[in-house]
């Protein structure tokens, strides 16, 4: 009878040994399947890519700007931007700068990008803007 009581025991202690192993082993996978899917998920944009930025600036940016020429369409063209010393709002061209107008548009007729454009895709537009 004792006999019986210590294999129930034994069989209990090593069931819940088992489940705990197994529980801390789902939970390294969980975690690891959090950290490798939530880094691209969670905003953190990647370096921009100049050929993704080409088609997002097509379907967004080209009805108002020229890209082969400084010749404006309804804003400036934006040949040579990066080259410039200042944007025409006076501020001195940089990745700050050019994000900012993206984000918040121009009171002179730009629509802002902040809610349009997911964060790599602005990333992606600078990228390409710094080509032209
Ligand atoms: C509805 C028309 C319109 C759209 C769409 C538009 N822009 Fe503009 N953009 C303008 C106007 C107008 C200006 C001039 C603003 C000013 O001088 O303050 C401008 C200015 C700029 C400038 C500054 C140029 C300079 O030399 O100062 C950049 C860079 C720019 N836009 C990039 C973009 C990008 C990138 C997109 C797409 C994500 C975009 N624009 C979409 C109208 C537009």
């Amino acid at each position: 009878m004792i006999g019986n009581y210590r294999k129930v025991w034994a069989c209990a202690v090593l069931l819940l040994a088992s489940g705990a192993v197994f529980g801390i082993t789902m939970l390294g996978i969980t975690m690891f399947g959090l950290t490798m899917f939530s880094v691209p998920a969670s905003g953190a944009a990647k370096p921009g890519d100049a050929a993704k930025g080409k088609d997002t600036f097509a379907s967004n940016c080209d009805v108002c700007h020229n890209t082969d020429s400084v010749e404006p369409k309804v804003g400036p063209g934006l040949k040579g931007l990066f080259k410039k010393a200042n944007l025409n709002n006076k501020k001195k061209v940089s990745d700050a700068s050019v994000m900012e107008l993206i984000n918040k548009g121009s009171p002179a007729g730009m629509p802002g990008f902040e809610d349009l454009l997911s964060d790599q895709e602005r990333a992606d537009v600078l990228a390409y803007l710094k080509t032209l």
